[in-house]
């Protein structure tokens, strides 16, 4: 790990590259909320080595390329667009492209990307974003290209508190609480990309949160891969609950949990914690033991149901969304009606599903019984049918209700007069209102419901 020295130097000599009111960053983001919360950092970084913000690509002199690694098809995504991005350096040698995010943490990607891209000045994987300031000095100063491999697979990285945080929303804010993944599902790359598990101390977070809420933050989303197996100086239930005693007008999320960490204590915090909004994320995968086994998930459908249960023990409204994997391999019809039945039994509000992709380096992709991709898509077709039935017959009886939104921001296709927001519960809600109700819970009275969205009225 490079000193505190190295760094500040580093840093100097960055700013004295960069040309002020001129030289501008763009950072460009895939994947889950870790990214998004990643992207904010590096964007602080490069904002205090004095780069302002690009509006897009072809405007900035740093571009960072914060990808995804969890399926072929984000990283493929990605290198089409870093393959694009040649033209600009092209029109501009001061221009410099990095790499980041979880695919800068896999050795044949990196090895790619210093072979095939020459015109990528560098890789940064998650776990190391505060060495930013560092690979853009080596850049500039010795028209150096660095392709840091990533660090052994059992080390624990060190986290770095204090990296500055250029927040995307005013009223929206995300808190990572812990780093990476143990649990080695046999399909996912996410351990081998962002390291061993490690948790902030609790006192960095709730003075964060702290600072947030006391600046007007609506809304706090924790973050962490296994967000619910957070362990410091408390556990994550301990800190949920201290983040409830936090005092003003704020709604507590988190994300994303999993079921073999699930708690009687963490059900509980559903109905005795303030702040904390009616809605759980636990991805389930599949609905057939056999395969959950295989997935190496450690819970069977018996214990998924029974947290289910006890969920809506405590909170009958709350919202349950949840992931699911189609085509795992060795998946049989049998496992796969399992997972239909299972989704009908619980009722989902929402179910993001996702068709199996063999990632390199993870055991499921060297299974033998891979799924012919066809039946996969064709039970993705079934699965998103029949979820769709579901989530709009779950969506059906708030029409008439009125229900306090937090108005997030403009319409997604631009209709004036029209914002959109979120329920307590996450659900997505298009209303009429004036643009300046955005960043305020406001009231909206629910019209129409289908099985993606609510259609309502601000009502006063
Ligand atoms: N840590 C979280 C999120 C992991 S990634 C969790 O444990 O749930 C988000 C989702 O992507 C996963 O829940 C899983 O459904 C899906 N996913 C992960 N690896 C995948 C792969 N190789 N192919 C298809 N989907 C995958
Ligand atoms: Fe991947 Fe499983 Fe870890 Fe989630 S819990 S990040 S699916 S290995
Ligand atoms: Fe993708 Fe990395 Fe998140 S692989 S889903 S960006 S942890």
């Amino acid at each position: 790990m490079e000193t505190r020295t190295v760094r500040q130097d580093a840093a100097e000599l960055v700013r004295r590259w960069v040309i002020p009111g001129e030289s501008r960053v763009y950072v460009l983001t895939f994947g889950c909320q870790q990214n998004e919360a990643d992207s904010e950092r590096l964007l602080g970084l490069a904002l205090s080595l004095g780069y302002g913000r690009a509006d897009s690509p072809e405007d900035a002199e740093l571009i960072l390329v914060n990808t995804c690694a969890i399926r072929e098809h984000a990283e493929l995504k990605a290198l089409s667009i870093i393959g694009g991005f040649k033209h600009v350096k092209e029109k501009n040698p001061r221009v410099i492209i990095g790499v980041c995010g979880c695919m800068a943490a896999e050795p044949h990607r990196v090895e790619d990307l210093k072979r095939r891209y020459p015109y990528v000045s560098f890789t940064l994987e998650p776990a190391k974003i505060a060495c930013l300031p560092t690979l853009i000095a080596e850049t500039v100063q010795r028209k150096k290209r660095t392709f840091l491999l990533p660090d052994a697979p059992d080390a624990v990285p060190k986290i770095d508190e204090g990296i500055p945080v250029e927040r995307l929303s005013r009223h929206k804010a995300w808190v990572s609480i812990m780093y990476g993944c143990n649990n080695f599902c046999t399909y996912c790359i996410v351990p081998y990309v962002r390291g061993r598990e490690r948790s902030r101390a609790s006192g960095e977070v709730l003075s964060e949160i702290e600072g947030l809420v006391g600046n007007g933050v609506r809304e706090i989303t924790l973050l962490g891969q296994n967000v619910n197996s957070y362990r410091s100086d408390c556990d994550f239930t301990g800190l949920v609950r201290r983040v409830g005693e936090i005092e003003g007008d704020f709604r507590l999320r988190f994300m994303t949990s999993h079921p073999k960490d699930v708690s009687d204590d963490l059900i509980a915090c559903f109905s005795g914690v303030p702040h904390l909004a009616p809605h759980f994320h636990l991805p389930l995968q599949s609905g057939s033991d056999a395969i959950l086994k295989r997935m190496n998930r450690h819970y069977g459908v018996a214990r998924y149901r029974s947290i289910v249960e006890r969920l809506r023990a405590r909170d009958p409204e709350i919202t349950l969304t949840s992931d699911v994997i189609v085509g795992f391999p060795g998946e049989t019809d049998g496992d796969f009606e399992a997972t239909l039945a299972l989704l009908r039994e619980i009722g989902f509000d929402q179910v993001y599903s996702f068709i199996y992709s063999p990632r390199r380096g993870t055991p499921a992709a060297d299974y033998p019984d891979q799924v012919p991709p066809d039946v996969s898509r064709e039970r993705m077709r079934r699965l998103l049918d029949l979820q769709c039935e579901i989530s709009a017959e779950k969506n059906r009886p708030l029409v008439g209700q009125t229900l306090r939104v937090l108005a997030d921001g403009p319409s997604p296709d631009g209709t004036p007069g029209v914002v959109t927001g979120r329920t307590a519960g996450g659900k997505l809600v298009h209303f009429n209102a004036p643009e300046n109700v955005v960043g305020q819970f406001v009231n909206v009275r629910i019209d129409r419901a289908d099985a993606f969205a609510l259609r309502g009225t601000l009502s006063e």
